[in-house]
């Protein structure tokens, strides 16, 4: 029986909710993301053969990996009987708020899907993404896995229909993403949010998404920048982060249009109007995290217009 190529596949960092639009925009990045190394075969089993970067905290069980759960869920729905051996890279830190699990589960599906000649679209792949989002964080959010295949920034109006838009950025924007080493888990910080809010902060909120939306079309920063505000999230996940309001000061300070927690944190984001600034910006969130004692790891990024892609393909002897 012939043999498949391995192929491997990268799939980018995302910026969830990016301030106003929990659950609904996510933007991916250029830099960094996870790598996935995938081989099918005709076992009809998931097999991860190895794990790097991740400091032996994920399970190497497919049942119990992002990569592997979305893989599961593809094969079944499209190659029923067939199999596959990965090697996943982790070049996202675990619990960063920086789209880890969608990235792996992404890049699994992408390589599956390239191995197979392609038969799905990007889009296509998002329901099979979203079981895994829903094993790792117990909901469906789409906001990391639609940003990390498509490409761009995404408005997801409704995730279980596919309804996801892409909406177009001014060129020069820049994103900057800046991990303290500490990690959150998303289920709990999902749990820690009200269920409730008053009418009169929906009302905000809501103007906020609409004029976010229609900042990015009519490229006006001004406007962008006033609707880079949070008033649902990050008033309740803020208080995880130690030094949020001084980073957050700092970047503003710095010249940034914006700064919130990106996904469910404890990274924060800031959308920049230049490289230049974005660099600028970076320096200023690092500095102020290390001035309230946390270390960092700190990323300038243009948004990524293409989303997750094949990096290589070898032939399996
Ligand atoms: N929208 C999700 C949340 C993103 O904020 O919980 C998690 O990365």
């Amino acid at each position: 029986m012939a043999g498949y190529n391995t192929i491997r596949a990268f799939a980018p960092a995302t910026v969830a909710n990016v301030a106003c639009g929990f659950d609904v925009f996510g933007l991916a990045l250029e830099q960094p993301g996870d790598e996935v190394e995938l081989t099918l075969n005709h076992t009809g089993r998931v097999i991860i053969r190895a794990i790097t970067g991740d400091n032996g905290c994920l399970p190497a069980e497919a049942s119990r990996n992002t990569a592997g759960i979305a893989l599961l869920a593809m094969l079944q729905s499209v190659a029923s009987g067939l199999g596959a051996e990965l090697v996943l890279h982790k070049k996202l830190p675990l619990g960063s708020g920086m789209g880890s699990s969608a990235a792996s589960a992404v890049a699994a599906l992408v390589a599956a899907n390239a191995s197979l000649g392609n038969p799905l679209s990007p889009r296509e792949l998002i329901p099979f993404a979203l079981v895994a989002e829903q094993e790792a964080c117990g909901a469906a959010h789409a906001d990391n896995v639609a940003p990390a295949l498509l490409g761009g920034f995404v408005l997801i109006r409704d995730a279980q229909h596919g309804d996801m838009i892409n909406i177009p950025v001014p060129p020069d924007l820049r994103c900057v993403v800046v991990h303290p080493h500490i990690s959150i888990n998303t289920r709990q910080a999902r749990q820690a949010l009200r269920h409730y809010i008053r009418l009169s902060d929906a009302t905000r909120q809501w103007a906020n998404t609409a004029a976010l939306v229609a900042a990015m079309y009519e490229q006006n920063y001004e406007l962008l920048s006033r609707a880079l505000c949070d008033v649902v999230a990050e008033p309740v996940r803020s208080l995880f982060v130690p030094g949020f309001d001084r980073v957050k000061q700092a970047a503003l300070y710095a010249g940034a249009l914006g700064c919130s927690l990106s996904g469910s944190g404890p990274s924060m984001f800031a959308l920049c109007r230049s490289e230049e600034n974005g660099y600028q910006v970076c320096r200023a969130m690092q500095q102020a995290f290390h001035d309230a004692g946390l270390p960092s790891d700190g990323f300038v990024s243009a948004v990524n217009t293409t989303g997750a892609r094949v990096v290589n393909q070898e032939k399996t002897p």
